[in-house]
């Protein structure tokens, strides 16, 4: 196992377009932008954070008609998501840094976006999540649901620490930032490359009231 990679940005500028051949086609995903693109209006403005190799949330929310922003803070994951994905538009910032419009987003998408981030920063960042998004916007969150606090796993060769909650307690941090739950659906997931272990996802779907 390589030395200790400490930031999401060192991380995923080392890991680049290997997630997508590792974990290319997942189910919970898939279904969570089957939800988006069933829900939203035409040409409707999409936020996905955390937006990777821009496979295959951003490719497929374009594909469908909606104009999508994808940020992330890995320099390596921005450069191949622009290149793959030239019908949305990417910005290489820090989620809890970046500014934009209040109640100016029809929807915001996070898949598997916050496992580097402490749980108190998840839930500024939902906070801030629940201010972009426009009355009745919605928000799809996957994740893997796990009660773990900066614990030290290996992805994909490396060492990073990852935090996450369980289900129960990321629904409750979802309405706490003012948001409606509307759904969740947990499915095991085996990845398809090796140097990743099976794993539980959970959808999260919700919806801003108004
Ligand atoms: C596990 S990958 C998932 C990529 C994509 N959402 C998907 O499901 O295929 C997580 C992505 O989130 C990005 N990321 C992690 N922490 C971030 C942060 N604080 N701000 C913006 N992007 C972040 C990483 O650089 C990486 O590209």
């Amino acid at each position: 196992m390589s030395e200790e990679l400490t930031t999401a940005a060192e991380l995923f500028d080392a890991i680049g377009v290997k997630y997508e051949e590792a974990f290319g086609h997942r189910p919970v995903v898939e279904a969570a932008l089957r939800e988006l693109i069933d829900a939203l209006p035409p040409s409707a403005r999409v936020l996905d954070v955390g937006s990777g190799t821009g496979r295959p949330a951003a490719e497929k929310l374009a594909a469908a008609g909606h104009r999508v922003t994808g940020i992330d803070v890995s320099a390596e994951m921005v450069r191949i998501a622009r290149e793959q994905v030239p019908g949305a538009e990417f910005v290489q910032v820090d989620v809890r840094e970046w500014e934009t419009s209040p109640g100016s987003w029809d929807a915001v998408c996070a898949f598997f976006s916050f496992v580097q981030l402490s749980r108190a920063e998840t839930e500024r960042v939902l906070r801030r999540i629940a201010g972009w998004l426009a009355p009745g916007g919605r928000f799809a969150l996957v994740t893997v649901p796990a009660d773990i606090e900066d614990l030290p796993i290996e992805f994909l060769g490396h060492a990073i620490r990852v935090t996450s909650f369980p289900t129960d307690a990321l629904v409750d941090r979802v309405r706490a930032a003012g948001l409606e739950v509307t759904g969740t659906r947990t499915e095991r997931f085996e990845p398809g490359k090796p140097g990743a272990e099976p794993e539980e996802h959970v959808l999260i779907s919700a919806r801003k009231p108004g």
